[in-house]
C-alpha cells in the first residue's frame, strides 16, 4: 500500500533535491556535455520534468503544462517523437534556466494536483506486483517510477558533474562537494565467506520495482565464497605495478583493444602529480591516493582483468543477490547518498559495503528473467531494449538514493564505461 501523503511527501522530496544538487554549480557548468555519456545539468533538470510531464500527458487532456518542446528533451524513446541527438545536448544553450526552473514548477502543480484529486480507483494504492499491476489507470505506480526516474538522473548528475570538473586543469579544479572526507580506517584484510550451495530467490517478490527485476524466480546455486568487502585501491595499485594493464593475458580481447586504444594505465581521476606520487580526483577535490578506499571508476574490462590477476573471478548478479540474500545484507547503515560523503569510504568492521560505496561489476549480460514482461505504454522502452551487450552491476553507490536502491536492483552499462561509481568484488570456488 501506498497513500497519498507518503506519495506526495516523496515527490516533493525529490524534486527539491534536484534543485539543490544544481546550486554549487557556476554559470557555465549547467549546459556542458564533455561526452556522450554526460548529458548536461540543465538537461537532467527538464529531461525529469518531461517524464512527469508526459504522465500529465497520460491523465489529463489539455493540461497545460506543455511549455518546453519535448524535442529537446525526450532522451531515448522512439514511440514519444523526434528528439534533439544525445550528443548534441551540450550545443544547446536556451531555454535557459530561469525557463527549464518554469517548467519545472508548472509540471509540479500538475502533477501535486493530480496526485490530490484522481479518485481512489484510479489512484490505486495497492501496490501489486509487476506485471500484475496496471501501468494506465495506476497513477501511484506512475508517480513511483517518475520518482524512481529522476533518482537514477540524480546519481547520474553526481558522476556528470565529477566529470564536469574533472576537465579543468588541476589548479582551476573544485569541490563540488565541501563535506570533508572521513579519515581512513585501518587497513583491512580481505577474508572470502562461503555462500552454500542452494535454492535461492532471485528478482523482486513485492512492492514497485523495475520491470526488469520481475519475475523472481528460483535458481539453483553452487557453493561459492565471496570476499568480505570490496577491492581497494591498494588492491589495485598492486595490479597496476605487476604492468596489469600492459599484459594481454589478463585481458579480454574487446577489453585489450580499449586499453590499448584509449591508453589506460590506471582507473579514471586517478593521476600522479609532480612528484610521481598517486592522487585522484573527487566531487570533494583532489586527494591523495588512499589504499583503504574502494577501487572506482573502474570499467568491467578492468575489473575482470584484476580478477583475472587475483586469480579470482566477479560474480554472476545471480551469485552476488544470493549472497546479499544469504547474508541478510541491510539496506541501513551504508554510505548511500544520504551520507553526504559522495565517496567510498574504506571499509569499517564487520561491514561488507555490499550496499552503498561503489556499483558492483558482475560478470553477468544483462537479460531478461524469465517471465519478463515491459513496462506499459510509453514508458516500455525503459529497460528491456537495452538487454544487449550490456553487464549488470549490483548493490548502489554513494550516489544512490536509499529508497531508490534494493538487493534484486539491477543496473547496467556497457563494459567500458568508467564514469559512474564501478567497482570490484571478488570471488572464488
Ligand atoms: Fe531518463
Amino acid at each position: 500500500m501506498i497513500s497519498r501523503k507518503k506519495l506526495l511527501s516523496d515527490f516533493k522530496t525529490v524534486r527539491k533535491a534536484s534543485i539543490d544538487m544544481i546550486k554549487p554549480l557556476n554559470d557555465a557548468e549547467p549546459y556542458i556535455q564533455p561526452m556522450a555519456d554526460v548529458s548536461p545539468p540543465a538537461w537532467n533538470l527538464a529531461h525529469t520534468t518531461w517524464f512527469f510531464k508526459k504522465i500529465l500527458d497520460w491523465n489529463i487532456k489539455n493540461h497545460g503544462a506543455d511549455i518546453l518542446p519535448d524535442y529537446l528533451f525526450n532522451s531515448y524513446y522512439e514511440k514519444l517523437g523526434d528528439r534533439n541527438p544525445r550528443t548534441n545536448r551540450g550545443s544547446i544553450t536556451n531555454p535557459a534556466m530561469k525557463h527549464i526552473l518554469a517548467y519545472r514548477k508548472v509540471v509540479d502543480k500538475k502533477i501535486i494536483s493530480l496526485i490530490s484529486k484522481v479518485n481512489d480507483s484510479e489512484f490505486n494504492s495497492q501496490q501489486a506486483v509487476w506485471p500484475n499491476s496496471v501501468g494506465k489507470g495506476n497513477l501511484s505506480f506512475q508517480i513511483q517510477t517518475g520518482i524512481n526516474h529522476e533518482q537514477q538522473h540524480q546519481e547520474l548528475f553526481y558522476s556528470e558533474i565529477k566529470n564536469i570538473r574533472w576537465q579543468n586543469l588541476p589548479e582551476f579544479r573544485e569541490a563540488y562537494n565541501k563535506t570533508k572526507l572521513p579519515k581512513s580506517e585501518i587497513s583491512r584484510k580481505t577474508k572470502f565467506i562461503t555462500i552454500p550451495c542452494g535454492t535461492y530467490t532471485i528478482g523482486s517478490e513485492n512492492g514497485w520495482a523495475y520491470d526488469n527485476e520481475y519475475k523472481a524466480h528460483k535458481m539453483h546455486i553452487a557453493e561459492f565464497k565471496i570476499q568480505d568487502r570490496l577491492v581497494t585501491n591498494g588492491d589495485f595499485l598492486k595490479f597496476v605495478e605487476d604492468g596489469g594493464y600492459n599484459n594481454p593475458l589478463y585481458w579480454l580481447s574487446n577489453g585489450w583493444e580499449f586499453v590499448k586504444k584509449e591508453k589506460l594505465n590506471s582507473p579514471l581521476y586517478w593521476y600522479r602529480n609532480k612528484s610521481n606520487a598517486w592522487k585522484i580526483w573527487t566531487l570533494n577535490g583532489d586527494k591523495d591516493l588512499d589504499l583503504n578506499e574502494p577501487v572506482t571508476h573502474v570499467s568491467f574490462y578492468e575489473a575482470h582483468a584484476f580478477a583475472k590477476w587475483s586469480g579470482a573471478r566477479l560474480p554472476t548478479e545471480h551469485e552476488w543477490e544470493a549472497a546479499a540474500k544469504h547474508l541478510k545484507i541491510p539496506i541501513s547503515d551504508s554510505n548511500l547518498v544520504e551520507s553526504k560523503i559522495l565517496h567510498p569510504k574504506a571499509p569499517k568492521p564487520g561491514k561488507t559495503q555490499m550496499i552503498g560505496d561503489v556499483w558492483e561489476w558482475t560478470t553477468s549480460h544483462y537479460e531478461p528473467y524469465p517471465g519478463f514482461k515491459e513496462f506499459p505504454e510509453g514508458i516500455g522502452e525503459y529497460n528491456g531494449k537495452f538487454m544487449d551487450n550490456q553487464r549488470v552491476l549490483r548493490g548502489g553507490s554513494c550516489a544512490t538514493s536509499k529508497n531508490h536502491i534494493r538487493i534484486s536492483y539491477r543496473n547496467f552499462w556497457p563494459a567500458n564505461t568508467r564514469f559512474q561509481f564501478s567497482g570490484i568484488r571478488l570471488v572464488i570456488n
